[in-house]
């Protein structure tokens, strides 16, 4: 048995911004106190990855072990470990629910504060780190790092799943699909009967959809530069789609002009702070939400006419589709296996870990949902 001892093991570690991640012999410590080792089964890529990659995040640390988006086993328990046992089928949370702070007490958010601070500094909530490569410590990444075959994470941040789920598909829940499942159902709250309109087509906006179709929209409009996405797009709900490309007038001017005055409900899951805006001044008047769901590069401002608000439209946000993690996941895992939530259709390919590089080529290529990699 490996209890309490270091683990040697594969990792794509980060080693400097921009680089290519390298495939590494690293060292996995035992977990500590309220902490847990996993056997990485699965993992797939997010932008928020390739994102920190290109050195674009100002919180970035390297070298990193980079991933967010896993499943795996539980291989061992630190001690006051008590929400999940080894052997058990587990998915990593890079937002933890602890149950104790004053935003897992309210139900108005999914913002768990309690480890958020070293989780930023990618050190483990005591501030030390459990991995190293040839003697030299490297950082965790979003209280996940699943580019490893075994990752250590604090006990709030994993929870425990549906032994009869398909690890290689649910890994998806640990972030872009709940992100935009939870923007329509939480965030916004789509109603029965109501018109929508989604900015980009990739995983996240395509799970928008979902969201939109589950809360039982009339219309879901899908709006994206890139027309391969439409095809796409109709196995997740979509009823209509405009490429702003191929519009002679604003896209905004378009959509109110389709929707008689505008749309009930937008949301923008591109990362782009004019399509934020564009996604706004699309809402009908006296009523129209827009929600942000893209994640805008670091510095970008968001702008309109405060008119726009006055005039009764409303500007929101959201963060892991609002869910509180371990009320929810486990439950998203149980939608999947009762085939209410799609998860296999995001699939575009599937690879080994070893060819991790590769998959982050074709994450930048237009032609991809997502990649999910065995490790
Ligand atoms: N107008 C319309 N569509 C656009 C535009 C634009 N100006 N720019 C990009 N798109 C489309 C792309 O063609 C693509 O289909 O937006 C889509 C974005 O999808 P992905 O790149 O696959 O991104 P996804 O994984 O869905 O994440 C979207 O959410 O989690 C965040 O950081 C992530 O901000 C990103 C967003
Ligand atoms: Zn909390």
């Amino acid at each position: 048995s490996t209890v309490g001892k270091v683990i040697t093991c594969k990792a794509a570690v980060a080693w400097g911004p921009k680089e290519d991640l390298k495939i590494e012999t690293i060292q996995v410590a035992p977990p500590q106190e309220h902490e847990v080792r996993i056997k990485i089964l699965y993992t797939a890529l997010c932008h928020t990855d390739a994102y920190t990659l290109g050195g674009h995040d100002p919180e970035g640390v390297f070298p990193v072990v980079l991933g967010h988006e896993g499943a795996g086993i539980v291989e061992s328990i630190g001690n006051g470990v008590t929400n999940v046992a080894v052997g058990d089928h587990v998915i990593p949370l890079y937002i933890p629910q602890c149950r104790e702070c004053k935003f897992c007490k309210s139900p108005k958010t999914n913002l768990c504060q309690k480890i958020r601070i070293p989780q930023g500094q990618g050190v483990m909530p005591n501030g030390t780190r459990r991995f190293s490569c040839n003697g030299q410590e490297l950082y965790h990444f979003m209280g996940c790092s699943t580019f490893s075959e075994y990752t250590v994470v604090a006990d709030i941040s994993v929870t425990k799943v549906d032994k009869n789920a398909p690890l290689d598909k649910i890994c998806l829940l640990g972030c872009g699909v709940p992100t935009g499942y939870g923007a329509a159902l939480n965030t916004a709250k789509v109603e029965k009967g109501s018109t929508c309109a989604v900015w980009g087509l990739g995983a996240v906006g395509l799970a928008v959809g979902l969201g939109c179709q589950a809360a039982g929209a009339s219309r879901i409009i899908g709006i994206d530069i890139n027309p391969l996405k439409f095809e796409t797009g109709k196995k997740f709900g979509f009823t209509e789609f405009v490429n702003p490309k191929e519009q002679e007038k604003p896209i905004q001017q378009v959509l109110v002009d389709m929707t008689d005055g505008g749309l009930d409900y937008t949301f923008e899951c591109i990362g782009n702070v004019a399509t934020m805006r564009a996604a706004l001044e699309s809402c009908h008047k006296g009523w129209g939400v827009s929600t942000i769901v893209g994640v805008a590069g670091a510095g970008q401002e968001i702008s309109t006419r405060p008119f726009q608000l006055v005039t009764g439209r409303t500007w929101k946000g959201t963060a892991f589709g609002g869910w509180k993690s371990h009320d929810s996941v486990p439950k998203l895992v149980d939608e999947y296996l009762s085939k209410k939530l799609l998860l296999d259709e995001f699939i575009s390919h599937n690879m080994n870990f070893n060819k991790i590089n590769e998959a982050f080529h074709i994450l930048h290529s237009g032609q991809c949902i997502r990649i999910v990699l065995s490790l």
